[in-house]
């Protein structure tokens, strides 16, 4: 009964995936609450956005990550907390724990994660860094006691599959696409409604809590190789491969700034040390979505491509 379900506060709801996990939140019939900087912004599109939450029955509260009053005032609204809270935020959210802790009625916690599994990447710097920050905010919210679940949603398709998994490219590729290492390790790419729908059906599920919840959905692990065979069968083109081994790698990402530094790294760690996919997932940390929820139908990599013919 929808009733049952808990109440789901989200941080960041008009971010990137937090828009996603808004929607997805109410689609599933929690009783939904985003925490908003400005309930009234002048931006359209945001106007629109927050329109759209309201239409679906979404509450908005008026709060920020540094107004600890206002996070605690919205926190012990409701049961269960989701920060999709950006880049930036991410070393803040050690204020949501403070205020978490302090409301004393949160039933789970799931912070800004939604990529690779920090604790087990091998990731080079600058991402190296940034996977830390979300190690010690991870560290804090066991040290607290607070029950936690982290979602490791591997790629976000909507960034990597509309530029057939490269590193920095922006759009398609037309001639040549740019490979980092030999282009056969398997990364995971997920839609960002699917990560979201297994998101928050993982929020009341006693088989997630204080685990790591992978999503690893069977049709969407493929190596580049595969992903670029598959767009070439589909297009009836034929791309030039560009392997980049990985001393050069790893010189581009030196020389290269801010933050496409970091967005090389991430894809070094994926590519090349095979983050996503070099180890097994043990009962004592985590748990596949998939296998919990075998009956949420997923979009393949195959039918996401098949939108951008
Ligand atoms: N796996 C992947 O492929 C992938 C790709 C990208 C990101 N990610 C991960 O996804 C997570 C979310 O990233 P994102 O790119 O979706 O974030 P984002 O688009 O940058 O959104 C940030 C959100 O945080 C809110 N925010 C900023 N400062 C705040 C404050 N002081 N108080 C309250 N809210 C504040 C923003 O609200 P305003 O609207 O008010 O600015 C916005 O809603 C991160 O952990 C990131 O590492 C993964």
């Amino acid at each position: 009964m929808a009733s049952e379900k808990s109440k789901i506060l989200i941080i960041g709801g008009t971010g990137y995936i937090g828009k996603f996990l808004v929607a997805a939140s109410a689609r599933a019939g929690h009783r939904t609450f985003a925490l908003v900087r400005d309930t009234a912004p002048s931006d359209p599109s945001k106007a629109q956005l927050l329109q759209s939450f309201t239409d679906s029955g979404v509450t908005l509260l008026k709060g920020d990550v540094y107004d600890h009053e206002s996070l605690v005032r919205s926190i012990k609204v409701v049961d269960v907390v989701i920060s999709a809270v950006g880049y930036a935020q991410l070393a803040d959210q050690i204020k949501i724990v403070a205020a978490i802790k302090e409301a004393g009625n949160v039933k789970r916690f799931l912070p800004s994660e939604f990529g690779n599994d920090v604790d087990r990447s091998r990731a080079v710097e600058p991402a190296k860094t940034v996977y830390s920050i979300k190690v010690q905010i991870r560290r804090a919210i066991e040290a607290e006691g607070i029950p936690y679940t982290y979602v490791s949603s591997n790629f976000f398709a909507g960034i990597f599959l509309p530029r057939l998994g490269q590193p920095g490219a922006i759009v398609l590729p037309t001639e040549k696409v740019v490979i980092f290492g030999d282009g056969n390790t398997k990364a995971i790419f997920l839609h960002e409604e699917d990560i979201s729908t297994f998101t928050i059906r993982a929020v009341d599920d006693p088989r997630t809590l204080n685990k790591i919840l992978y999503l690893r959905p069977a049709d969407n692990i493929l190596s580049q190789n595969e992903l670029i065979s598959l767009w070439e069968k589909k297009t009836g083109k034929s791309f030039e491969r560009v392997y980049i081994p990985e001393p050069d790698v790893l010189k581009q990402i030196q020389d290269s700034p801010m933050p496409v530094n970091v967005r090389m790294s991430i894809c070094h760690s994926v590519y090349i040390k095979g983050d996503h996919t070099n180890f097994e997932i043990e009962p004592s940390f985590g748990i596949e979505a998939t296998k919990l929820y075998p009956d949420v139908r997923y979009t393949s990599v195959e039918e996401y491509l098949n939108r951008l013919l």
